[in-house]
């Protein structure tokens, strides 16, 4: 099987994984780097069918009416533009660099979630009804971007966190191999994802790389620190014969 014998719209998922790892044994050139991203996109739209995390959080926005909404990871502003006209809106990203008419009147922090909430967690104690995290994908930073967001999630708020669903195994790396990306967020999601702690959360299947949310939570309740850690790494020692399975054990969670 080759590139050139393979059409990825229609191919079977089987023959897309077969492919996929036969790139991701090869040289990394842009070609293949191309490739591969044209089959996670392929495989991301198949697992993930129905709906958009934009739609998604959109939805949020409107329902709930949102007022108070905190964004670590803000990019070019594609979800930030979904807060609501007059919500008190708040964007935290080193890098950030909008892209977009926005809605909301943001205000925007140019700087590491670690120093945000270090600086800011005291004068947004118990604010944000909304809260979505989709900054650096690593475990160890989104456990603690998790962890803090809790000081500043309004009582009965829900938090979002973004890429917790990855695709493939090849995505989840915790350093970027590959274009389409979630990193190994989704073992910071394990971390909370415990009937030990004092709320509720839910996968949602949402296209790209599925959401996780936490909600219902004891605004009472602080974890300890070294429990959510300790999950971090026993999540990182698991082994996945391939994404399908990992898929599956989150979903069953
Ligand atoms: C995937 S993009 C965010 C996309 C955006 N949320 C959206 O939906 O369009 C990730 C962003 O996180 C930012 N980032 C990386 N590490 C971060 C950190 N430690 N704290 C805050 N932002 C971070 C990057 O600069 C990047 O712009």
């Amino acid at each position: 099987m080759t590139l050139e014998t393979v059409h990825i719209p229609t191919a079977p998922t089987q023959s897309l994984r077969q492919l996929e790892n036969i790139l991701l044994s090869k040289k990394r050139t842009r070609d293949i780097a191309s490739a591969l991203m044209k089959i996670h996109d392929e495989l991301a739209a198949r697992e993930f069918p129905d709906l958009q995390y934009t739609d998604y959080l959109r939805q949020k926005h409107v329902e709930n009416n949102i007022e108070t909404y905190l964004e670590v990871g803000v990019r070019w502003g594609d979800a930030l533009r979904l807060a609501n006209a007059g919500c008190q809106a708040v964007g935290v990203d080193p890098e950030f660099d909008i892209k977009h008419p926005l809605l909301a009147d943001p205000t925007l922090f140019g700087m590491l979630s670690d120093d945000f909430f270090f600086e800011y967690s005291e004068e947004y104690r118990n604010t944000f009804e909304l809260i979505f995290l989709d900054g650096l994908h690593e475990a160890r930073q989104t456990a603690k971007d998790i962890y803090h967001a809790l000081e500043v999630l309004k009582e009965g708020g829900e938090i979002l966190v973004h890429d917790a669903m990855p695709i493939s195994l090849a995505v989840s790396t915790p350093t970027q191999q590959t274009r389409f990306w979630t990193g190994n967020v989704w073992q910071a999601a394990y971390a909370f994802s415990s009937s030990e702690f004092p709320w509720k959360w839910e996968y949602v299947p949402a296209y790209p790389s599925g959401l996780f949310k936490l909600y219902n939570i004891d605004p009472d309740f602080k974890p300890s620190r070294s429990r959510i850690m300790n999950r971090v790494a026993e999540a990182s020692n698991m082994k996945f014969a391939n994404a399908p399975a990992l898929l599956s054990f989150l979903k069953a969670l």
